[in-house]
C-alpha cells in the first residue's frame, strides 16, 4: 500500500486559560490516532497552535499588566509544558499570531472577496462609552428579560434558560467598566454563506464521508434554519489582524483561528523542506492522495464544518478530508466543576506526581467514534488503572523476566506456541480499531490478550519449574514465551502507552517498536535487560489530593466575562457555552473582601430559621414573602429567590438568616431581615443556605 499523507490537527486551545484534563481529551485523543498512524510507517504532520486573538485575551493581559503579547508568551509556555507533560508529541505547536498565519489570512480573504463573498454592512451593536470600545455579547450584563434574573450575560440567561440578544436586556451595563452601554452602528465585513456557491458546496462536501453520521445530520438541521452570512470583522480596538485595505477593522478570531493550523503547518513545512501548497492547495486533478483531518470538540462544529471548509473551497485551498468531533469530559458524572474540585488542571495533574499514561489509557479506554460524552470516575479510574495496567500488563513481565536474566544469562530461546500465533494475529483488527478511532475497543481486545498471556503463566507456574530439578529448558522456554508475549502487548499498547512503551524497548534491549514488528517474534539467543519494575499503582490518596488541589475556595470571583469564541447566534453553537464562560472566571484572581476581626464577624447574628410559610408576592417579579421561625419568634423576610425556588417547595425548610439586620420598608411590606443563599457569577442559579439535620430554629450560627 502506498504511504499514506495526513495532515492531523487538534483543535487551537485559547491562550487565556490553563489546559484541563478536559481539554486533554482533545489532545490525548489526537496523540494516540498520529502515534498510531506513524507506527505504521505513514507520513503525518501533527500540528496545533495557541488560539491568541480577540477581545477576552486582550482585557485579560490589561487585567494583568501585560501587553497581549506578553500574556500569550506566558501562557505559551504553560501549554507547551503540559502537552509535554502527557506526551502529546506535536510535530509543530505555533502561534496564530505569526506571519504565516498573517499572510494566509490576508490571502484567503482577498481571494474571497475577489469572488464577491464578501459584503460590508451597516451593524448596530452596544458599545461601551468609557472603554471605548464594542461590546461583544459576553461582556454585557443585565437582567433576563423573561425571568428578570440579575447579572445575565448578553445572549442567555442561565437562570432560566431563554437565548435573546443584548439590546432585550433590562438595564444593561458594561461588563469591562460598568458604564451603561449605548448603541451605536459600524460597518462590518460579512463573508456570504448564503451565497448559492456556498451553499451547493456545502451540501455537497457534508455527505461526502467527511463527517461522523450524527454531526451530518446537526448540519442538515442547520441548513434546514438556513446560513446566514458570517461578521468577520471586528472594530478597533481589538487584538488580532487588521484587515487588508480596511483601516480600523480586524478580523474575528474564529476567522484566523483555524487558519492558523495551516500556518502552523507553513512553519513546519518549511523547516523540514514540505512542499506547502501542494499539501494544502485544492489539488488540480480529483484525489491526490493527501487528507487533511481535524480533531475538534462538538461545541466547535459549527466553525469546522460549516465556514471553514466553505473559505477554504472558495478561495482555492484542499477542504477537510475528515472532522472528528468528540464529547466532553464530564467527571463522576458531572460537569467539570471548581466547587467540587473536579475542574482539574494538567499542571495539577503532573505536579502532584500522577503519571500521565494512567490517564492516556484511562481516555483510550472510554473513547470511541462518536460525539458522546466521556465520563472520568475517579473510583473508576483508579481501579481500572491498577487492574489492567499494574494488575495484568505489567504482571506479564514482572513475573517471568527475572528467570531470564538470573538463569540464562539474559539470553531468550527460540519460541512459537498457539498463543503466540493468536496475539500476532490480532495486529490487524487492532490496528482497524485503532483508525477507526475505537480505542475502547482496541483497549478490551489487548486486555483479553492479556488475561491469556497471565492465564498461560498461571498455569506454566515458572516459579515451581524453578524450583524443581531438571526442568530448566522448560522454564526457559515459558520464561521466553512470556517475554514475547509481553512484547507484543506492549506493542498494541504503544499508540497510547508511549513512555512505557520505551521503557519496555529498553528492557526489551529493541529497536522503537513499528506496527509491523507484530508479525515478528524475538529471535533465539536475543538478550533482555534486568526488569525494573514498570509502573506503580494509583493511590486514591493521590486522587484525594487532586480534587484537594483543584476545589476552588469561596472567595467571591469577580464578574470576569468569557471568551467571545462565537458570536454566532446560534444555539449549537452555543453547546458547553458553560465551559467557555467559566474559564476566565475562574484564572481571575479572586478579589477578596477586606479582612474583618472575629469581633466584627460577631456583630452578625446569624441564626437558623425554619420556613414556616412561603408566598408569592403580587406584582414582585423576583421576591417571594417568607415568614420564618426563629423558635418562638417570627419574622417576614422578603427575599429574591423566586427564580430559583417554588414557594410549596420551601415550607418546613430549614435556612439561616441575618436576625440583626436593620429592617427595611419595601414596595411590598416591611423586611425583616435576610436569608443567605450562594450564588456566583456564571450561574447556574441560587442556593439558599441550610444547616445540617439535628439544627433547631432559633440556634445561633457562629
Ligand atoms: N480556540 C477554540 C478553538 C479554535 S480551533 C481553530 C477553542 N478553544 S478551547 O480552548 O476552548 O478548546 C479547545 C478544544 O478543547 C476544543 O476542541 C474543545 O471542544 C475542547 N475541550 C474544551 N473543554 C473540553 C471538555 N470539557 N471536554 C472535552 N473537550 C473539551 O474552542
Ligand atoms: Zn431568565
Amino acid at each position: 500500500m502506498p504511504q499514506k499523507k495526513i495532515l492531523v490537527t487538534s483543535a487551537l486551545p485559547y491562550a487565556n486559560g490553563a489546559i484541563h484534563l478536559g481539554h486533554l481529551v482533545e489532545y490525548i485523543q489526537t496523540d494516540i490516532w498520529v502515534r498510531f498512524q506513524k507506527m505504521r510507517g505513514e507520513e503525518v504532520h501533527y500540528v496545533c497552535a495557541d488560539d491568541t486573538h480577540g477581545t477576552p485575551i486582550m482585557l485579560r493581559a490589561e487585567k494583568e499588566g501585560l501587553t497581549p503579547e506578553q500574556l500569550i508568551a506566558r501562557v505559551y509556555e504553560e501549554h507547551t509544558r503540559d502537552f509535554a507533560g502527557f506526551h502529546v508529541a506535536f510535530d509543530n505547536y505555533y502561534t496564530t499570531n505569526s506571519p504565516e498565519t498573517q499572510a494566509l489570512a490576508n490571502d484567503i480573504y482577498l481571494k474571497l472577496a475577489a469572488a464577491g463573498l464578501v459584503e460590508v454592512r451597516s451593524v448596530e451593536q452596544f458599545y461601551d462609552p468609557v472603554k471605548e470600545m464594542f461590546l461583544p455579547d459576553r461582556f454585557i450584563k443585565g437582567e433576563c428579560p423573561k425571568c428578570g434574573a440579575k447579572d445575565q450575560y448578553g445572549d442567555s440567561c442561565e437562570v432560566c434558560g431563554s437565548a435573546y440578544t443584548p439590546t432585550d436586556l433590562i438595564n444593561p451595563y458594561s461588563v469591562v467598566s460598568g458604564a451603561k452601554p449605548v448603541r451605536r452602528s459600524s460597518d462590518h465585513y460579512f463573508f456570504r454563506l448564503s451565497d448559492t456557491r456556498c451553499q451547493e458546496f456545502l451540501k455537497r462536501w457534508t455527505r461526502s464521508g467527511t463527517l461522523q453520521p450524527e454531526a451530518a445530520n446537526k448540519l442538515d438541521e442547520w441548513f434546514h434554519q438556513g446560513l446566514a452570512d458570517w461578521d468577520i470583522s471586528r472594530d478597533a480596538p481589538y487584538f488580532g489582524f487588521e484587515i487588508p485595505n480596511a483601516p480600523g477593522k480586524y478580523f474575528y478570531v474564529w476567522l484566523d483561528a483555524p487558519i492558523g493550523y495551516l500556518g502552523s503547518f507553513k512553519n513546519l513545512a518549511a523547516r523540514k523542506g514540505l512542499d506547502f501548497d501542494a499539501w494544502t492547495k485544492a489539488p488540480v486533478d480529483g484525489d491526490d492522495g493527501i487528507e487533511m483531518v481535524h480533531f475538534i470538540g462538538k461545541d466547535i462544529l459549527y466553525f469546522h464544518a460549516l465556514f471553514w471548509p466553505a473559505e477554504l473551497e472558495m478561495a482555492g485551498y484542499r477542504t477537510p478530508s475528515k472532522v472528528f468531533a468528540h464529547g466532553f469530559l464530564t467527571v463522576n458524572g458531572e460537569k467539570m466543576s471548581k466547587s467540587r474540585g473536579t475542574f482539574i488542571t494538567a499542571e495539577s495533574y503532573l505536579k502532584l506526581g500522577l503519571n500521565p499514561e494512567w490517564l492516556r489509557y484511562y481516555y483510550a479506554a472510554k473513547l470511541g467514534p462518536t460525539m458522546e460524552d466521556i465520563d472520568l470516575n475517579l473510583d473508576d479510574f483508579v481501579a481500572r488503572v491498577n487492574a489492567d495496567l499494574v494488575g495484568k500488563f505489567v504482571n506479564i513481565a514482572s513475573r517471568t523476566a527475572g528467570f531470564v536474566v538470573k538463569r540464562f544469562g539474559g539470553r531468550l530461546v527460540g519460541v512459537d506456541h498457539p498463543m503466540l500465533a493468536e496475539v500476532r494475529g490480532a495486529a490487524t483488527g487492532i490496528a482497524a480499531l485503532y483508525e477507526e478511532r475505537e480505542y475502547g475497543k482496541a483497549i478490551r481486545e489487548i486486555m483479553r490478550l492479556t488475561d491469556l498471556a497471565n492465564q498461560y503463566v498461571d498455569q506454566q507456574k515458572p516459579w515451581d519449574l524453578a524450583r524443581q530439578g531438571g526442568a530448566e529448558a522448560r522454564l526457559h522456554e515459558v520464561a521466553s514465551i512470556a517475554v514475547n508475549l509481553f512484547r507484543l502487548l506492549a506493542l498494541y499498547l504503544k499508540p497510547v502507552l508511549p513512555q512505557l512503551a520505551a521503557d519496555v524497548e529498553g528492557f526489551l534491549g529493541v529497536a522503537p517498536l513499528a506496527w509491523s514488528d507484530a508479525a515478528r517474534l524475538l529471535p533465539e539467543g536475543h538478550a533482555i535487560n534486568t526488569y525494573r519494575h514498570l509502573m506503580t499503582r494509583v493511590e486514591p490518596k493521590q486522587i484525594e489530593a487532586l480534587v484537594a488541589a483543584n476545589r476552588e475556595s469561596l472567595h467571591p470571583a469577580p464578574a470576569a466575562p468569557a471568551p467571545a469564541h462565537s458570536q454566532q447566534r446560534h444555539a449549537e453553537a452555543k453547546v458547553h457555552a458553560e465551559e467557555k464562560h467559566a474559564k476566565p472566571a475562574a484564572e481571575a484572581p479572586a478579589t477578596q473582601a477586606p479582612t474583618i476581626s472575629i469581633d466584627e464577624f460577631g456583630k452578625i447574628e446569624l441564626r437558623v430559621a425554619r420556613i414556616a410559610k412561603a408566598e408569592h408576592v403580587e406584582g414582585a417579579e423576583k421576591l417571594l414573602k417568607l415568614t420564618l421561625d426563629l423558635g418562638g419568634e417570627t419574622r417576614t423576610v422578603f427575599a429574591g429567590i423566586k427564580s430559583a425556588y417554588d414557594p410549596a417547595a420551601l415550607e418546613g425548610r430549614l435556612t439561616v438568616m441575618v436576625a440583626n439586620l436593620a429592617p427595611r420598608k419595601m414596595k411590598f411590606g416591611l423586611s425583616e431581615g435576610m436569608v443567605l443563599a450562594a450564588s456566583g457569577d456564571q450561574g447556574p442559579g441560587i442556593f439558599l443556605v441550610a444547616p445540617d439535620s439535628g439544627a433547631q430554629p432559633g440556634m445561633r450560627v457562629k
